[in-house]
């Protein structure tokens, strides 16, 4: 069996998911730690109840205590690691969680598992994997005609949650280094798909164009973002966790590089499409231009070319065909929305988007 941390969330709940979805013989069991914080949702995780297969857990990657008795009585061969703080704007709100989730709970997580890695018989141990979840933001921001990321790019985050992000890399690394723990990094640019918590700009836009709100862009929305639907960020882990050489990284992107305000007017178009307003009216036109992000990362790009060419991974979906999807599976799930949509989730979008420049 596996551990997955993260699991409730939007990839790792995609990840985990997709990992038993397979024939109920060839698919390992996925023990699920998640601490479910506002992002965790056990709604997602929905269609498992009852499955043996699935043990979830409600607990913090930073409680070592848990971590060695879920590793002790699960004997796991892997852990991968997708528990974070994720939401750049509620870092520079405040950055104590991020702090504590992705540096100390990072390095707690390792120290629990090096214990028992240590233990482990030596069939066990050299099978062993822990597989790191990281983001492109480590690399910080790219001129507009600078080459893609690669694995060598020196780290130079500018936002709290990829400084801890970057943090959280450095300690995995050198965990591998330092105490040969057989670690994989992966580091992906922006996803997108179901299941994504709508503080996040796609499904942000999706939930306000339907109910009639404002589309906040920040600044000029000419920022660019590479961005690969989640079901194939979770297809390149699987095949980094059963492939990847150890200690190395792995990039992992879409080849899709597209300005913010073209992602809008895309998720507008196809909203008119398939859920046309009553007024006839375009959803373009609630497009709002709000107060720009403080230290805003002007281009992310991932030069994805180490995973194809040596684990043979490409993403199955094109941006035209992964938006179509999401966008249809937001229409078809309001319920999912209606329920995300309350408690913090209302006190955030109040906080962050008190004060449009125009509109
Ligand atoms: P998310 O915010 O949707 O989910 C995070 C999950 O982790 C939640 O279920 C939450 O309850 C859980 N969690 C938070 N703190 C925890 C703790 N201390 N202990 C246990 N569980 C805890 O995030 P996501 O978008 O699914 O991202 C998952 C991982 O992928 C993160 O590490 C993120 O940095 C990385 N990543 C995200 C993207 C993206 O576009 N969303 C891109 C690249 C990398
Ligand atoms: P986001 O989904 O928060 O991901 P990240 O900051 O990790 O890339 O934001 C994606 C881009 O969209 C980013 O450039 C910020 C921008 N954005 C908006 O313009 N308006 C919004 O309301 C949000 C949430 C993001």
């Amino acid at each position: 069996m596996i551990l997955v941390t993260g699991g409730a969330g939007f990839i790792g709940g995609n990840f985990v998911l997709d990992w038993l979805a397979g024939p109920a013989e060839a698919a390992e069991s996925v023990i699920n730690l998640d601490k479910l914080t506002y992002a965790g949702n056990l709604e997602n995780l929905a269609s498992l109840q009852g499955n043996p297969r699935h043990v979830f857990v409600q607990g913090d990657i930073g409680d070592s205590a848990l971590v060695a008795r879920l590793l002790a009585e699960h004997r796991p061969r892997a852990v991968i690691n997708f528990a974070a703080e994720s939401h750049v704007d509620r870092s520079i709100h405040g950055a104590e969680d991020f702090i504590q989730t992705n540096i100390v709970g990072t390095f707690r997580l390792l120290e629990a598992v090096r214990a028992h890695w240590t233990a482990l018989p030596a069939d066990e141990k050299s099978a062993f994997r822990f597989l790191h979840v990281s983001t492109d933001e480590v690399y910080g921001s790219l001129a507009p005609d600078a080459p893609a990321f690669t694995e060598t790019h020196g780290f130079e985050p500018n936002s709290p949650y990829s400084a801890s992000k970057a943090a959280s890399d450095h300690l995995v690394r050198a965990w591998h280094h330092t105490h040969g723990l057989p670690v994989l990094t992966t580091n992906c640019s922006n996803n997108y798909g179901p299941l994504h918590f709508p503080e996040k700009l796609i499904p942000l836009m999706i939930v306000n164009a339907l109910a009639g709100k404002p589309l906040p862009v920040y600044g000029d929305g000419m920022q660019v973002r590479d961005w690969l639907y989640v079901k194939d960020h979770c297809s390149a882990i699987r095949r980094v966790l059963e492939g990847g050489r150890l200690g190395e990284t792995y990039n992992v992107g879409g080849w899709n590089e597209k300005p913010n305000l073209e992602i809008v007017h895309t998720v507008c178009a196809l909203l008119d499409e398939l859920r046309p307003r009553s007024d006839g009216q375009p959803y373009a036109s609630q497009i709002s231009y709000v107060k720009d992000r403080p230290g805003h990362d002007r281009r992310y790009a991932i030069d994805a070319r180490k995973i194809e060419r040596e684990l043979g991974w490409k993403p199955a979906e094109t941006f035209e065909s992964g938006i179509r999807k999401t966008v249809q599976w937001y229409l078809d799930h309001p319920d999912w929305v209606a329920n995300v949509q309350s408690g913090s989730y209302r006190q955030w979008v109040q906080t962050q988007y008190e004060a449009p420049v125009s509109a």
